[in-house]
């Protein structure tokens, strides 16, 4: 009995995971060779693992990094498998738990916490809150509309900021939170407004941008699926849309626009992360979205989406290799904002169209807009680099969120020059 007392002790010395249960990982893995391939789509759709990266197993190739969230209760057969095949792995995250409590826990109201409210991940009830405080502090700059509601019946609300002046101006439209999981994107918004609101007449760059364009702002445009990753589970990337004749769970929302929709590089199975959904727009947010910028298209000249991550700045098109006809005039814009973030922040931001540059990817929005006559429209995916992946910690919210209004600022400012 003491003998095997002091066994265990010995056992959780030298190996203390050997004493808790396995805490959920995140494993980086490089296959080599296409039966490593193979045996990765294989994994990632057999075990109760999430893809982080790339966004779904046909997209998985030779020598590209794959980012898979594992489970503890999908490990030692996973870890086995991997061994059995000879493919090497690295953890990215030995305890996702840890940083996904992290991610939650700042948010409560510590009066001695230094950290503002923007360098905080917020739940959807908070950001609401937000919403609607903001707009009455600052209500010679905010406006609220509601362009429609989710699934579960979610508000979908924008703001629009407006500087000097009240004919008709030009606009930018800029949404963030189309997938659940990527909560660095919302909390960009909510910097941006917050930055706009605050240094109006103060920064030159923001006040010009604001006088010559009124920009809208969707904070959250996947309030179900952002709701359900604070609650259930945090590696939700879809809309929570129920499907006739399936049990599984949401459309991706930048798979159900109609851009070359449900061709390849999405899904028509409903239990795939990048299931296109019933038809294009068939999803209430994304049917939102397109009816609200068709309402004012003559108005928006620049489209903004954002998400995370990977540090990218992308362009159309994402839904074919074809190139646009203003490819050019968009790569000297991303090369210029992507310039900036390195000049300021000593960070690298790739950039390019993204079908021939990254990866196919059709039914996205910004291939929408542009199709529709948008001829600015970009996609950001925000830090990191696959570091901490969707569980970026509250402590890098400032620098991302800074960088990312610095290139904002800059192709807003580029493309009010080319008119
Ligand atoms: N990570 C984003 C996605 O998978 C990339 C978006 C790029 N644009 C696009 N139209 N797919 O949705
Ligand atoms: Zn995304």
């Amino acid at each position: 009995m003491w003998f095997f007392l002091f066994q265990l002790v010995l056992t959780c010395l030298i190996d203390k995971y050997k004493c808790t249960t396995t805490p959920d990982q995140v494993f980086s893995i490089t296959p080599r060779l296409q039966a490593d391939v193979e045996l990765l789509k294989n994994v990632s759709s057999m075990h109760e693992t999430v893809l982080w990266q790339p966004a779904s197993p046909d997209q998985i190739t030779i020598n590209a990094e794959v980012h898979l969230f594992i489970p503890a209760s999908s490990q030692k057969p996973i870890i086995k498998l991997l061994q059995r095949y000879d493919i090497t792995h690295r953890v990215l995250l030995a305890n996702a738990q840890e940083l996904i409590e992290a991610q939650k826990r700042n948010y409560s109201t510590d009066p001695r916490s230094s950290t503002s409210y923007y360098e905080r991940y917020h739940p959807l009830e908070d950001i609401y809150h937000w919403i609607n405080k903001t707009s009455r502090e600052y209500s010679e700059r905010l406006q609220v509309i509601l362009i429609g509601s989710s699934v579960e019946k979610q508000p979908l609300f924008v703001l629009k900021l407006s500087g000097k002046g009240h004919q008709p101006k030009k606009a930018i439209w800029m949404d963030c939170g189309i997938h659940a999981r990527e909560w660095i994107s919302p909390a960009f918004c909510m910097w941006f407004v917050q930055y706009s609101v605050m240094f109006y007449n103060q920064h030159s760059d923001i006040t010009e941008i604001l006088d010559k364009m009124d920009i809208y702002v969707l904070p959250v445009m996947n309030p179900d699926g952002y709701k359900y990753s604070w609650i259930e589970n945090r590696m939700w990337r879809k809309n929570r849309s129920r499907n006739v004749d399936n049990a599984c769970v949401g459309t991706d929302l930048n798979r159900n626009f109609d851009a070359n929709w449900c061709t390849k590089g999405s899904s028509d199975n409903p239990c795939d992360e990048t299931y296109c959904g019933r038809f294009p727009e068939s999803e209430p947010e994304a049917a939102a979205v397109s009816n609200f910028i068709r309402s004012r298209k003559d108005l928006v000249k620049l489209y903004l989406s954002i998400h995370s991550y990977s540090q990218m700045l992308i362009f159309p098109y994402s839904c074919s290799y074809q190139e646009v006809p203003n490819h050019q005039e968009l790569y000297e814009i991303a090369r210029e904002a992507a310039m900036k973030i390195k000049i300021h922040y000593k960070n690298n931001y790739k950039f390019g169209a993204g079908a021939k540059s990254f990866y196919l990817a059709p039914g996205g929005s910004d291939d929408w807009a542009y199709n529709l006559g948008i001829d600015y429209s970009f996609t950001f995916e925000l830090q990191d680099n696959g570091r901490y992946g969707f569980l970026l910690p509250p402590s890098h919210i400032s620098k991302a969120c800074s960088e990312a209004l610095t290139a904002v600022k800059s192709i807003a400012l580029s493309v009010i020059k080319k008119r």
